[in-house]
């Protein structure tokens, strides 16, 4: 089966699990590094935990097309099977270039493509991509088939947001059903809101109507503020929805899909995070050392002496300046 226009092609979202749980796609954040440290620290499924889905972070399939942009963003595209299912998000206005980063996808073999129409950051929406194809309907259905095309037979979902400065979910959603898309992910917040204000869960459950109304087969993911496992399950009950993405909740918490961890020690934590910036070095070498600091702010939180820990490793420079810091600290600790 390939992707008509017509045809709505599941793929692997066809098997995943009652109440779902999903990594969300996050700049920076859920890099290769971090999904390694994720599939070792989570159960992967495992007694309703997660996750049952990755994504990668986003990635300009304008900087796709060009043989320059390619060699430099490859490498955001780096996964490992253990990742799957993978999902690649990419994102463009140009639908020439979206349908050939979504077949570089297929060939580098994602488990699917998924397309950002949800991004706020006007680097993104003034080229008319992210969030800013809301207010373009006719050009995000273009989009999406031009993704589709280039996807061939794998699956393709959408990724967005309940509207540009208000809810337009009553329009917004049947546009994007009408392209017979196998997922739509909904952060429940709009374009204006940015993350300032509490996801609005209560339209997100108004859109799974939606989409439960159009009779198609189309799965149907609720995103925004869940920070436990408990929450998502809860969430996922009450709103109905198949499946709830996870972003910042799991920030300084690879182990966060574990439906079994209940304690981690200060020590296990801080060494986690070693092997975090080891992974990152390994496997990332060409980017900026800069952004672990992200990570290091969420590590070290919530313990005493963190404030001291954290200062130190916001100023270091190197893997052996943190690792001296880090043991320094564990030694006066014990
Ligand atoms: C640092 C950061 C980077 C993000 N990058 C992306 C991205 O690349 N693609 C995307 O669709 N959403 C991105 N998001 C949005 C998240 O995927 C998610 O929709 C949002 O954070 C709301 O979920 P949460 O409340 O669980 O964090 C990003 C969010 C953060 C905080």
């Amino acid at each position: 089966m390939i992707n008509n226009d017509n045809d709505i092609i599941l793929g692997f979202w066809k098997d995943i699990p009652k109440s779902c749980k999903i990594l969300a796609p996050m700049a920076d954040v859920t890099d290769v590094a971090f999904r390694e440290m994720i599939v070792k620290y989570s159960r992967m499924g495992e007694n309703g935990g997660g996750p049952h889905v990755l994504y990668t972070e986003f990635v300009a399939a304008d900087g796709l097309f060009s043989d320059d942009g390619r060699t430099k963003l490859i490498s955001l595209l780096q996964y490992n099977p253990k990742h799957r299912p993978i999902v690649a998000q990419i994102f463009s206005s140009d639908p020439k270039k979206m349908e050939y980063a979504a077949g570089l996808c297929r060939s580098l073999g994602f488990d699917g493509v998924d397309i950002n129409m949800g991004c706020p950051e006007r680097n993104v929406t003034k080229q008319g991509a992210g969030a800013a194809m809301i207010q373009t309907p006719e050009r995000a259905k273009e989009i999406i088939l031009a993704a589709k095309r280039g996807a061939v037979d794998i699956p393709v979902s959408v990724k967005t947001r309940i509207g540009w400065t208000k809810n337009e979910i009553e329009t917004w959603i049947p546009e994007i059903l009408s392209c017979n898309v196998a997922a739509i992910i909904l952060h429940g917040r709009t374009r204006k809101e940015m993350s300032k204000v509490p996801a609005h869960w209560g339209i997100i459950a108004r859109a799974g109507e939606i989409v439960r109304e159009s009779g198609k087969e189309t799965k149907f993911i609720g995103n925004g503020d869940i920070l436990s496992l408990e929450q998502a399950d809860a969430y996922g009950e009450k709103y109905k929805v198949d499946g709830v993405m996870v972003g910042r909740g799991i920030f300084g918490k690879p182990w966060f899909f574990d439906s079994q961890k209940k304690e981690v020690s200060v020590k296990e934590k801080l060494e986690i995070m070693l092997e975090h910036t080891r992974t990152f070095l390994k496997l990332l070498p060409n980017k900026n050392f800069q952004i672990m600091k992200k990570h290091y702010k969420a590590y070290i939180s919530g313990f005493d002496g963190a404030r001291e820990l954290r200062g130190k490793c916001m100023e270091a420079n190197s893997y052996e300046d943190i690792k001296k810091y880090v043991y320094d600290f564990l030694k006066k600790d014990n």
